[in-house]
């Protein structure tokens, strides 16, 4: 269990600055508090490495040029922070931790235009990796659709997450474990997951746009599936395609690949996890430790 007392011992990364956690302050006029105007990363660290760091970089700068603010710093400057700010959190023993980046248009008096000349307010902080719950590897997770209420950039890792966290938790008040959205009957992603299907062997994710956030973990996916000879596709998925698939799969840095196994209160299939979900989990897992 998280608790916020363990997250006050950590080190922190704030404004080119490593300082503990519970002094480490940020203004209640920072763009982020008052608009969400900001963007952010999520980062799995194994064995104190952090994984796919060029990619969550890359896509960090894209999500930053998208809503016009300046990559504050080079790829190469990143690693230098986020090394040092690994290695002060990482304890003897958890090697794991998952690490959040976050960058917001800075401290200005409140007004909708951009301010001029403020800089923007960049934190980093890591701490142990929550172990996916091993229920959702032996039994799967349950996950519910409903309408996409977001808005037409949901490539962007936008800190405004309000949508997706209220559906989180209708998903969860509903007693399943995410929620699967769909626009035109068509899914897009999970609240905080991209989805697959698998289809007579084939691994089916929607193809990347604005409807969705193009998840490492998704792209990570369809190379391992390259590599391994598994047939993959890129093509929309309506919901009927989705509640006759073989498996459905959530993909996420933290949760790496879940297996769901209840659709909207009905089995997906047998209700079971699926083999190309295990030989996938393997693949990946495989490819962390290599
Ligand atoms: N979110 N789609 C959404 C809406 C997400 O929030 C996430 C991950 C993903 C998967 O992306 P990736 O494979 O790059 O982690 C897809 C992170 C983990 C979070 O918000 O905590």
């Amino acid at each position: 269990m998280k608790t916020l007392s363990s997250y006050h011992d950590a080190t922190v990364y704030l404004n080119g600055e490593f300082v503990p956690a519970n002094e480490a302050k940020i203004s209640i006029f920072d763009r982020g508090f008052v608009f969400g105007d900001g963007v952010y990363e999520v980062i799995p660290v194994y064995n104190g490495k952090l994984f796919r760091l060029k990619q969550h970089l890359e896509r960090l700068d894209h999500s930053l040029i998208n809503i016009r603010i300046a990559p504050p710093l080079s790829h190469d400057k990143w690693e230098q922070r986020l090394t040092t700010l690994i290695a002060k959190n990482l304890s003897n023993n958890t090697k794991e931790q998952s690490l959040y980046i976050q960058i917001t248009r800075g401290v200005a008096p409140r007004d909708h235009k951009f301010p001029e000349k403020t800089p923007a307010t960049i934190v980093a902080v890591s701490h142990p990796f929550t172990v996916v719950d091993p229920n959702l590897l032996t039994q799967g997770a349950a996950a519910i659709t409903m309408e996409d209420l977001r808005w037409k950039c949901c490539n962007i890792k936008s800190i405004s997450l309000l949508a997706n966290i209220l559906a989180r938790q209708q998903a969860l008040d509903s007693h399943a474990d995410e929620a699967l959205f769909l626009r035109d009957n068509h899914l897009t992603e999970g609240a905080a997951s991209n989805v697959f299907i698998v289809e007579n062997r084939s691994i089916i994710t929607p193809p990347k746009s604005a409807e969705l956030l193009p998840g490492i973990t998704r792209d990570l996916v369809l190379e391992l599936a390259a590599k391994n000879n598994i047939a993959h596709l890129e093509e929309r998925i309506s919901l009927q395609r989705a509640q006759q698939a073989d498996e459905i799969w959530l993909t996420s840095s933290t949760k790496e690949i879940i297996p769901v196994t209840v659709l909207d209160d009905k089995s997906v299939a047998n209700g079971q996890p699926g083999p190309l979900w295990a030989r996938m989990l393997t693949l990946y897992q495989a490819f962390i430790h290599q």
